[in-house]
């Protein structure tokens, strides 16, 4: 069934360019030894001009915002200007601003397609009273990302996983 569903992509592929790229669907999770968060849904909220942070929602597949993703990136365009899942400062967010300067990818690592920047699966922390904008942190977990250090006290390891 996958085999043949591959197939008529790739045929499809190579007879319209305009499908030649594989954009397929990607809902984000985080998974966490804390139990209370693990298995929540990453979901964006309004945070300023073409830029949505991103929290933790609950266990619901649809607290889970869909993303699509495109080779090494992922992305939102349902307003038809497209957000780019980015994680160039330690705010996780998407933002019209444009993908990461580093790549995005999986890797199917015990059960889990874990998400990877630059290769690396770790980084990322949910955190609360990161000084959002709105101050969403103050009572939710916002999906924050330390790949070298310097995340408070109140932050918990995560690691961010799809389900397609
Ligand atoms: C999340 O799941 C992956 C794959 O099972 C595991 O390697 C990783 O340690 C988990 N992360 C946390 C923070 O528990
Ligand atoms: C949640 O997702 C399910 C399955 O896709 C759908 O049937 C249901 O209507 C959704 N519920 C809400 C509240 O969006
Ligand atoms: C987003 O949607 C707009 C309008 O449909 C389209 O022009 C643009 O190419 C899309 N961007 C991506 C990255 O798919
Ligand atoms: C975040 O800040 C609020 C308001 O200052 C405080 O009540 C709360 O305890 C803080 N949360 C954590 C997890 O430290
Ligand atoms: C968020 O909290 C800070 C510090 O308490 C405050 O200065 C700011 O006005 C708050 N922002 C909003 C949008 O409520």
């Amino acid at each position: 069934m996958l085999v043949a569903l591959i197939f008529a992509l790739t045929v499809l592929s190579t007879i319209s360019p305009s499908l030649a790229r594989f954009v397929l669907p990607a809902s984000l999770f985080v998974n966490s030894s804390n139990p209370a968060l693990s298995g929540s849904g990453i979901y964006g909220k309004h945070s300023g001009e073409g830029v949505d942070y991103l929290y933790l929602g609950d266990k619901n597949f649809n607290s889970s915002q869909l993303l699509m993703r495109d080779g090494t990136q992922l992305y939102t365009n349902r307003t038809g200007n497209a957000k780019y899942f980015n994680v160039d400062d330690p705010y996780a967010k998407l933002t019209v601003a444009g993908p990461n300067s580093k790549k995005i990818g999986f890797v199917y690592y015990d059960d889990k397609h874990c998400l990877t920047v630059g290769g690396d699966i770790s980084g990322f922390f949910a955190c609360k009273n990161t000084s959002d904008p709105y101050n969403y942190s103050v009572h939710e977990f916002e999906l924050m990302y330390y790949p070298t250090g310097g995340e408070n006290d109140n932050c918990i390891p995560v690691n961010v996983y799809k389900i397609q």
